[in-house]
């Protein structure tokens, strides 16, 4: 059986992308990518100055080259992709033709919990928002993302996202 070499995490702002990819690229002994961090080492900016000092477009042209650069390089990693990645340019398309795309599909409840709990003045899309403003926000953006997120090859409960089930569903992808 083939090992899946470039696995590649896609979900929802708050779907826990970088908590599980970390475990995930422990388990298989892989390397962890975090494709903001990339964009943010690369530029010598933060996420958040990017998008208030170049633009979202610009913020979406820079992640649609890291994500390429990163998907050409050597097997062997989990990528942890921005909550919006797959939905622009043709990334969802490239992610699934280079590598296998997860999607950690979680409830707006526990992103909800999650985005209000921690960080959510560190993610441009939710700064400035109270609770009801990030839930409605959160709506928007799913009800427009979900048909991309659901083009990715497996899909796992990202309330509960398990190492062992997605090794599982991983090995019967690649069967
Ligand atoms: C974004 C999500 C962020 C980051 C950027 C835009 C989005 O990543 O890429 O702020 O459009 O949903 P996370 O999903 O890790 O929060």
């Amino acid at each position: 059986m083939r090992l899946p070499l470039k696995i590649v995490l896609v979900g929802m702002p708050g779907s826990g992308k970088s908590t599980f990819g970390k475990n995930l690229a422990r388990t298989l002994n892989f390397a962890f990518v975090d494709l903001d961090h990339q964009i943010e080492i690369g530029e010598s900016m933060q996420i958040k100055e990017i998008f208030e000092k170049k633009g979202e477009g610009r913020f979406r042209e820079l992640e649609t080259n890291y994500l390429n650069k990163i998907l050409n390089q050597v097997e062997g990693f989990v990528l942890s992709t921005g909550g919006g990645t797959p939905c622009f340019n043709d990334n969802m398309n490239i992610i699934n033709k280079l590598g296998v795309s997860v999607y950690l599909d979680v409830s707006l409840e526990t992103i909800l919990h999650r985005l209000t709990r921690d960080h959510a003045n560190q993610r441009p899309m939710f700064s400035g928002l109270d609770a009801g403003e990030i839930i409605l926000k959160l709506k928007d953006l799913l009800a427009s993302r979900e048909g991309y997120y659901h083009q990715a090859k497996i899909k796992l409960s990202g309330d509960d996202p398990s190492t062992e089930l997605l090794m599982a569903k991983l090995i019967n992808f690649l069967e």
